[in-house]
């Protein structure tokens, strides 16, 4: 006998199947790792968006609480341009964070307001397929490949996947066979938005956009501008992988921006068309 949902946050599940193709309707939405369940404007975000019958896909990030347990192991953080570098140990307390802590956080927070959501790294079902990024890095992967079958199935049902950033080595590149990379989730959004073909990719972060040097936030960005703001260095630290990832989803046809976490309102007006924080335009 089914049973009645005693709350909205009982009543989590997933909308009808669509019985249409609406891949190019989706969503993508970064947002950080540090949720809390009670107000995050990131997640009220993807609640609002959720509710106005918007297909998504959720990829989060947790930097500063990799940090904090890194630091409770005993275990330096260092960054370059961006990225971190990630020994064994570090890699091991990244995914136990990142897929373990971060990703349940986020998912019990969006079923408890309603939102049929999904938790998933990029190591299940292959989704993601990387190689080394650089000796320097140690084991940080540059995404090679994406496998969206399982974002799409998830989708389509009705469901909201929320994706944490690890990925599983490209075969044939000389690593052992079940090597597990650290991947920076801004790149992961930008690679499964370009994947997936999303209607929109959205950042929403700790700033209002990309500033400029005069600490302006910049409306829009293209190719050009991007690298001379990161050749002479206004661009940097985790707003590189950021700006990068935006710049392959806008090659792969999606419009990507970057906001800071001020609810749906931000994510409804760029859908309207309006421009919020920096948007990169998608290339013709
Ligand atoms: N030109 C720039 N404009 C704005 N922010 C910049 C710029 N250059 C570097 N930054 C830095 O980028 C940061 C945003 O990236 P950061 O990696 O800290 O956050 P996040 O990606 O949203 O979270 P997480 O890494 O946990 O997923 C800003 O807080 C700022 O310090
Ligand atoms: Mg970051």
């Amino acid at each position: 006998m089914p049973i009645t949902p005693r709350s909205r946050a009982a009543s989590a599940t997933p909308k009808a199947s669509r019985d249409t193709d609406t891949r190019r309707d989706v969503l993508v939405i970064k947002i950080g790792g540090s949720v809390s369940a009670e107000a995050d404007p990131a997640l009220d975000a993807v609640v609002s968006l959720h509710d106005g019958g918007h297909p998504l896909v959720v990829v989060h990030g947790g930097g500063p609480v990799v940090g904090e347990w890194s630091s409770r192991f005993g275990l330096e953080t260092r960054f370059v341009r961006g990225l971190r570098v990630t020994d064994a140990a570090t890699r091991d307390v990244a995914l136990a964070v990142l897929v373990g802590l971060a990703n349940t956080r986020t998912v019990s927070a969006l079923l408890a307001r309603g939102v049929p959501a999904v938790g998933l790294s990029g190591v299940d079902a292959a989704m993601l397929r990387a190689e080394r990024e650089s000796d320097e890095l140690g084991l940080v992967g540059r995404i090679t490949r994406v496998d969206s079958a399982v974002l799409e199935e998830l989708v389509d049902a009705g469901r909201v996947p929320v994706v944490a950033p690890a990925a599983i080595e490209a075969p044939g590149d000389g690593e052992p066979l079940d090597e597990v990379f650290n991947v920076n989730a801004d790149s992961v959004a930008g690679a499964i938005a370009a994947s997936l073909s999303a209607r929109l990719l959205v950042f929403v972060t700790d700033v209002p956009g990309v500033r400029a040097k005069d600490g302006k936030v910049i409306g829009s960005l293209d190719l050009g501008r991007a690298k001379a703001l990161i050749d002479d260095g206004t661009i940097e630290g985790g707003m590189l992988p950021k700006v990068e990832a935006c710049l392959v989803a806008a090659r792969a046809g999606c419009r990507a921006a970057i906001v800071a976490a001020q609810g749906a309102d931000a994510v409804e007006r760029l859908l309207a068309g309006d421009s919020i924080g920096t948007v990169f335009e998608a290339a013709a």
